[in-house]
């Protein structure tokens, strides 16, 4: 086979198995020292969220992201994968990733900014669907439980310093 029909083959298998991604609930605590307010719905597979910053959001914040599978009908998650991002640097990042595609398609339904520092003020996110396209062909489907931890510092030591966590539940549905 070309080279040129491999290109093609990988360009179209992620289509081949397409598969929805339905959001369905969740849940968000934040650290009063970085937001007045943040709120996050989700309603009919669409997620909305909106934050009023008292602080800057400077390079160095990271999130850490939890992709969990549900074993059967219990209540028990197995991690599928996990990754600490540097947040600031995810657009600039010249290695295309699924959070990088994830954060691109928010950018276009909200006000988030492109750069750091984040200055303080209104931000939010209305209306966004994850786009079937941008769902990683490689996941089986089932139920999800997606958590992101957002911080400064080292997770989990004395010098971590909390920002944010959403948890997200969702269902991957052959399409
Ligand atoms: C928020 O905090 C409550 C109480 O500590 C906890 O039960 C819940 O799981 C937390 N939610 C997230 C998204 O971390
Ligand atoms: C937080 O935001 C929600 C929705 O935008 C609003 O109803 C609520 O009054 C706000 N709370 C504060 C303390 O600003
Ligand atoms: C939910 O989304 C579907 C498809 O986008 C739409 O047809 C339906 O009216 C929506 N329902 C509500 C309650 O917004």
């Amino acid at each position: 086979m070309s080279k040129l029909c491999a290109i093609i083959w990988l360009l179209f298998l992620p289509a081949i198995g397409a598969k929805s991604l339905i959001i369905q609930t969740g849940e968000c605590n934040f650290s009063r020292k970085y937001y007045e307010n943040f709120t996050l719905s989700i309603v009919n597979n669409s997620v909305s969220m909106d934050m009023i910053t008292i602080r800057k959001l400077q390079r160095g914040i990271k999130v850490f992201i939890d992709f969990e599978i549900s074993l059967g009908n219990s209540k028990n998650y197995q991690r599928v994968f996990a990754h600490i991002i540097d947040v600031c640097g995810i657009v600039s990042s010249v290695r295309n990733n699924i959070f990088k595609s994830w954060f691109e398609s928010m950018l276009q339904h909200g006000n988030f900014m492109y750069n750091c520092p984040v200055t303080e003020g209104h931000y939010f996110l209305h209306d966004w669907k994850l786009d079937s396209r941008l769902v990683p062909h490689y996941l089986n489907v089932g139920d999800y439980r997606i958590k992101s931890h957002f911080f400064y510092g080292k997770q989990k030591s004395k010098h971590e310093d909390f920002v944010l966590d959403i948890i997200v539940y969702a269902q991957l549905k052959p399409s």
